[in-house]
C-alpha cells in the first residue's frame, strides 16, 4: 500500500471516529444515575460505545476509501480482478473481534454479578403489574401496598414481579434496569437507590389501551421519612373514617390511571368518569351503591354504550378485602354524589 494510500484511510477513519465521538458526547443521552447498580451499567454502556466508535471509523474509513479510490470509469464494462481472499486479513479480523467480544462478555459479568449481590437488611417488595396499573407491598409491614413505589435511599431493595393478566416490563429509566413481569412466572431486581428523588416507573411491554398510561412514580426517601410514611400509610388504610380509608384504598389500587375522580384529584380518561357514576348508575337502571360494587367485582357485567369491553381489570373483586371494597365502595358513591 502507498503511503498516501494510508495517510487518507487514517485521515478519513480520524474524521469519521470524531463525528461519532461528538454525537455521543453532544447529548445527555443517559440520565444522570439514581441507583448504585446504574452507576455501574452506565460505564459499561460507555465503553461498548467507545469500542463500537473506533470500529466504526475503520469500517467507514475503509468503504469510502474504496468507494473513491476503486470507482469503475463510467465507460469501464470490464470484470474486475479475481480476488481469492487473503489468509493473513482473514486471521486479523477474526482475532480482533474475538478479543472485542470475550472482553465485554468479561466485564459485563462482573458488573451483573456485582449487581445481584444483595446487600445487608433487604427490603423486600412485592410488584404486581396489570392492566393499566402498577402495585407495591411491602410484605415486612403487613403486605401493605401502594401505587407509588416508596423506595428508602443507600438500602438494597429486592422486587419481585407478578403480572395478573399479561406481559408489562418494569422501567424506572434513572435506574437503568429493565425486567419484563410476565405471567405465571415471577422475576425479580435488585436496586439499592442512591440519590433522593422522584422518577418515573414506566412499563415498556405494549400490554394494551391503556399502556401508555401504566406509568406511576419511584419516590426515593430518607430512610427516616420511609419509615414514617411506612406506619403512616398502615394507620390510613385500617381508618376508622371510611373516607381516609377508601381514599387510600383507591390510591393504593392506582384506580385514577383510568379514572377522572375530582375528589381524588384524578383526570385520566381510559375509563369512565367516576363523577358521573350516578348518571352511570340510572343508564345501568340499578341503584348507585349495588352499581358501584358489581362495577368493580365484575366490570364486564354493564359496560356503558360507546365503551370497550375487557378493559377495566375482572381482579379486583379478588384483589381487594372486603373491607377494602366496602371503603372503596363507600367512597366513590360519597364521592360522586358531591361531584
Ligand atoms: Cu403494561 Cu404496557
Amino acid at each position: 500500500m502507498r503511503r498516501g494510500s494510508i495517510a487518507s484511510l487514517v485521515g478519513i477513519g480520524v474524521v469519521a471516529g470524531g463525528i461519532a465521538a461528538a454525537v455521543a458526547l453532544a447529548f445527555p443521552w443517559l440520565p444522570k444515575p439514581a441507583s448504585n447498580e446504574a452507576g455501574r451499567i452506565q460505564p459499561l454502556i460507555w465503553f461498548v460505545i467507545i469500542i463500537c466508535i473506533v470500529v466504526f471509523a475503520i469500517v467507514i474509513a475503509v468503504i469510502l476509501y474504496s468507494v473513491v479510490r476503486f470507482r469503475a470509469a463510467p465507460d469501464d464494462d470490464s470484470d474486475g480482478p479475481p480476488v481469492h481472499g487473503n489468509t493473513g486479513l482473514e486471521i486479523v479480523w477474526t482475532l480482533i473481534p474475538t478479543v472485542l467480544v470475550t472482553v465485554i462478555g468479561i466485564v459485563s459479568a462482573i458488573v451483573l454479578g456485582r449487581n445481584d449481590a444483595l446487600g445487608a437488611n433487604v427490603l423486600r417488595v412485592d410488584v404486581t403489574a396489570q392492566q393499566f396499573a402498577w402495585s407495591f407491598s411491602y410484605p415486612d409491614a403487613n403486605g401493605l401496598t401502594s401505587g407509588t413505589l416508596r423506595l428508602p435511599k443507600d438500602r438494597s431493595v429486592l422486587l419481585t414481579f407478578s403480572s395478573k393478566d399479561v406481559i408489562h416490563s418494569f422501567w424506572v429509566s434513572e435506574f437503568s434496569q429493565k425486567q419484563d413481569v410476565v405471567p405465571g412466572m415471577t422475576t425479580t431486581l435488585h436496586i439499592t437507590p442512591n440519590r433522593l428523588g422522584t422518577f418515573a416507573v414506566i412499563c415498556t411491554e405494549l400490554c394494551g389501551l391503556g399502556h401508555s398510561v401504566m406509568r406511576t412514580q419511584a419516590i426515593v426517601m430518607s430512610p427516616a421519612a420511609f419509615e414514617k410514611w411506612l406506619h403512616g400509610q398502615a394507620k390510613a388504610v385500617s381508618s376508622p373514617s371510611s373516607g381516609v380509608a377508601g381514599a387510600a384504598v383507591f390510591k393504593n389500587n392506582q384506580c385514577g390511571a383510568c379514572h377522572t375522580l375530582k375528589a381524588a384529584g384524578t383526570s385520566a380518561v381510559v375509563g369512565p368518569d367516576l363523577d358521573t357514576l350516578p348518571a352511570l348508575a340510572q343508564g345501568a337502571g340499578m341503584p348507585l351503591e349495588d352499581f358501584v360494587r358489581q362495577s368493580i367485582v365484575d366490570p364486564n357485567a354493564y359496560v356503558a354504550k360507546g365503551l370497550p369491553h375487557n378493559v377495566m381489570p375482572a381482579t379486583f373483586g379478588k384483589a381487594l378485602s372486603k373491607q377494602e371494597l366496602d371503603v372503596l365502595v363507600q367512597y366513590l358513591v360519597s364521592s360522586s354524589k358531591k361531584g
